[in-house]
C-alpha cells in the first residue's frame, strides 16, 4: 500500500489563515497601500513571451545583489520568503536534528521543521515578549542545526538588537541561523537596530531573508530573497527548483526596487497608523507592544474572541492570537491606510466596549 514518508503522514492538516475576504483584511499583515503604480504599469505592459517562456532568475538576483550591496552569488530569489525558509530547513535539518526558536513567533517555523522531521525546540518569551536571548543561548546543543529568528518579530512587532543576534550567530557556528527580516522596511527610529546583511561576510552560518510581500505590496506575486555565504547559497540553489520564481514578478522587480517613494510613503503611513493605535490603546488602558512592523499586538483580555467578532460585524477582520504561546487574550491588528484608520479606530473603541459587556 502506498504511504507517504512518516514525517509527512504525521503532519497536521494545513488550514489557510485566510478565513474570509469579506471586510477590510487587517488579519494577514498585507499591504493596505496596494503596490507601486510603476509595478502595475509594468504588469500591464507585459507581452505573451513573459508568460510563455520559462523565467530566468539570474538577472533578478543581480539586481537584488546590487540593491543589497552583496555579490550575486550570495543571493537566491524564492517563491515568497516561505520557500526560502523551507529550503534552509530542508538543507540543514536531518531527522531528529533540532530546530530552535523563541515563542511567540512566525507560525511557519514549527510547521516547516515538522515537515522535515526535525525536533522542534521552543523557548518561551517572558511577559514583555522580547527575544529571550540568554534562554536561547542556553538551549543551543550539538544537535541544533537551524535557529530561526524573525526580526522584527511576528506577532509581537518587537525588534532585537544586532548585538544580541550576533551573540546567537557566534554561539552556534554548526547551525544555520536565519534572520527573517520580513518587516525590515518598517523598522527604525531610536533602536539600536539594523539589518544583519552586512554581517554575512564574517559569519558563514548566517542567512538573512527578505520578502516583497509587505512594504512592497507584492504578496500575491510571491517573491522572497535569501542571502547568505556564497558557498551555502550555492547548496540551496542546487536544492531549489530551477523555475521557482515566475517571470511576471521578475519582470516587475526593477520597477519595484526603483520606486523608493512608494515604499517610503507606505512606511510613513504605517508609522502614523501605529502611533494612532498606540494612542488609542493607551486611552483604553490596554497592554500593547510597541511595534516596528505593519501591525500591532494588543491584549484585549479574556473577551478577545468577542472583540474579534465585534470588529468583524463592523467590517474589519483582525487576528485572534489567544491560542498562541504567551499571547493569552491578544489580538494582532494590521495597520491600515489613513482613510481606513478613520473607520478602524472607532471600530476598535466600540468593539472593546462591546467585549467588556460580554
Ligand atoms: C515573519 C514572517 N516571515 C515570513 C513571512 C512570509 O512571507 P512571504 O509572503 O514572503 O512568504 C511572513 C508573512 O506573514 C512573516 O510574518
Amino acid at each position: 500500500m502506498l504511504k507517504p514518508r512518516e514525517t509527512i503522514a504525521g503532519l497536521k492538516p494545513y488550514h489557510s489563515p485566510i478565513l474570509s475576504r469579506d471586510g477590510l483584511s487587517l488579519d494577514l499583515n498585507e499591504s493596505m497601500a496596494g503596490c507601486s503604480p510603476r509595478v502595475l504599469a509594468r504588469l500591464h505592459s507585459l507581452s505573451a513571451k513573459h508568460v510563455s517562456l520559462y523565467p530566468q532568475r539570474e538577472a533578478g538576483e543581480r539586481l537584488l545583489a546590487n540593491f543589497l550591496g552583496i555579490a550575486p552569488e550570495q543571493v537566491l530569489v524564492t517563491n515568497g520568503m516561505d520557500e526560502a525558509l523551507s529550503l534552509v530547513f530542508t538543507a540543514y535539518l536531518d531527522r531528529d536534528d533540532e530546530l530552535l526558536f523563541a515563542d511567540p513567533t512566525f507560525v511557519m517555523y514549527p510547521m516547516l521543521g515538522a515537515a522535515v522531521g526535525a525536533k522542534v525546540v521552543r523557548v518561551q518569551s517572558q511577559e514583555d515578549l522580547t527575544l529571550p536571548v540568554d534562554d536561547l543561548l542556553a538551549r543551543i546543543s550539538p544537535r541544533t542545526r537551524v535557529i530561526a529568528i524573525a526580526n522584527p518579530n511576528n506577532p509581537t512587532g518587537l525588534a532585537a538588537t544586532r548585538a544580541d543576534l550576533l551573540k546567537i550567530v557566534e554561539s552556534a557556528p554548526h547551525a544555520a541561523v536565519v534572520i527573517d527580516e520580513a518587516y525590515f522596511e518598517f523598522c527604525g527610529g531610536t533602536l539600536n537596530w539594523r539589518t544583519l546583511i552586512p554581517d554575512l561576510a564574517r559569519h558563514p552560518n548566517l542567512f538573512v531573508a527578505r520578502t516583497f510581500s509587505k512594504a512592497y505590496g507584492l504578496a500575491g506575486l510571491r517573491l522572497g530573497v535569501l542571502t547568505g555565504a556564497a558557498e551555502h547559497i550555492d547548496y540551496l540553489r542546487r536544492l531549489s527548483l530551477p523555475f521557482n520564481v515566475n517571470s511576471v514578478v521578475l519582470a516587475c522587480l526593477e520597477e519595484a526596487l526603483a520606486d523608493r517613494s512608494f515604499v517610503s510613503e507606505h512606511v510613513a503611513q504605517i508609522k502614523r497608523g501605529r502611533e494612532q493605535l498606540a494612542q488609542l490603546f493607551n486611552d483604553l488602558g490596554l497592554r500593547f507592544w510597541p511595534s516596528q512592523t505593519n501591525f500591532v499586538l494588543v491584549r484585549v483580555g479574556h473577551a478577545a474572541k468577542t472583540f474579534v467578532e465585534a470588529m468583524k460585524r463592523r467590517g474589519v477582520l483582525v487576528r485572534d492570537f489567544s491560542a498562541s504561546p504567551c499571547c493569552e487574550g491578544c489580538v494582532r491588528i494590521t495597520v491600515g491606510m489613513p482613510k481606513q484608520m478613520d473607520e478602524v479606530l472607532p471600530a476598535i473603541r466600540e468593539s472593546w466596549a462591546e467585549s467588556l459587556r460580554a
